[in-house]
């Protein structure tokens, strides 16, 4: 399945299901490593330049040495010899492959790099979600792939059929347990602050982007469960979802209108902002 699969391990480009990695990955032992999915449609990379950066931002915080330069040329090399027209390139990078397993990492370490391009199509249907608790660490800005407590909790909800959760920090609504959270209230757009609680998502901040340049009514904040229990719609932001509306909450008698007028506005925009 994986055989059709374009990666680059260590610099080397080659097939997703012909790389070999050492189980001395501190990527492997310890979830010591920081990633980006970078998704593409129409043959265009949409804001690459800002997933640099934040890869840039999440190594410097972990104190991960990165070479953005060769991330960026190695990304160029998936993409450009790729057919796909739609996809995204996930690239990670930990901090290195060690002679023993210790937390203390060596000053000397190098890091390794893993990436590879995926076709997907990006159809984001009207999603069922569950409220639950944020039991994550407190440097969700980083991007990381240490996400057991998404893992878990999104995991706990599968069996009654959802496809994302809603998370909060006592009664403090933080983001999806793959994505941003919009919702309207009171006819504003409301989303959470920024803060070491959530991630600063691309997207999110692309449809931000245009809803203050189109003078839309919009509150960045804290918001708790009861200010989403009056929402009239509530959608997510991710690279892989787009902007993804959300049709019924578990347990939940919250009325969400798949036609309101400021979610119909902001799909539109961001849609119209992504293919320019
Ligand atoms: N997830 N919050 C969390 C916890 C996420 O994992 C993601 C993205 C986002 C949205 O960020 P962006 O708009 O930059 O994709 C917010 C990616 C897609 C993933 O882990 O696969």
């Amino acid at each position: 399945m994986t055989k059709k699969i374009q990666a680059v391990y260590q610099g080397c480009f080659k097939n997703l299901d012909e790389i070999q990695v050492s189980p001395m990955s501190r990527a492997f032992l310890f979830s010591d490593s920081i990633y980006e999915v970078i998704p593409f449609q129409n043959r265009n990379l949409i804001c690459a330049d800002e997933h640099f950066k934040r890869l840039s931002f999440s190594a410097s915080e972990l104190k991960i040495n990165l070479d953005v330069e060769k991330v960026k040329k190695e990304v160029d090399h998936l993409f450009k010899n790729s057919l796909c027209n739609d996809g995204y390139i996930y690239y990670q990078v930990s901090r290195g492959i060690d002679d023993m397993r210790s937390h203390l990492y060596s000053p000397d370490i190098s890091n390794e790099t893993f990436g590879y391009l995926t076709p997907i199509k990006f159809l984001s249907r009207p999603l069922k979600v569950a409220i639950c608790e944020d039991i994550r660490w407190g440097r969700c800005d980083i991007k990381t792939t240490s996400l057991l407590g998404n893992v878990m909790q999104m995991n706990n909800f599968q069996d009654k059929n959802c496809d994302e959760i809603i998370m909060h920090r006592n009664n403090i609504i933080t983001e999806g347990g793959a994505s941003n959270i919009f919702f309207v209230r009171d006819k504003k757009i409301c989303t959470s602050k920024l803060s070491k609680n959530i991630l600063p998502g691309i997207t999110r901040n692309i449809l931000i982007k245009v809803i203050k340049e189109n003078n839309l009514p919009f509150e960045e904040g804290d918001f708790s469960i009861d200010d989403l229990k009056q929402a009239s719609s509530i959608w997510f932001t991710s690279s892989t979802k787009g902007l993804a509306s959300v049709k019924e909450v578990l347990d939940c008698n919250i009325k969400l209108d798949q036609n309101d007028e400021l979610l119909l506005t902001c799909q539109a925009l961001y849609k119209a902002e992504i293919i320019n």
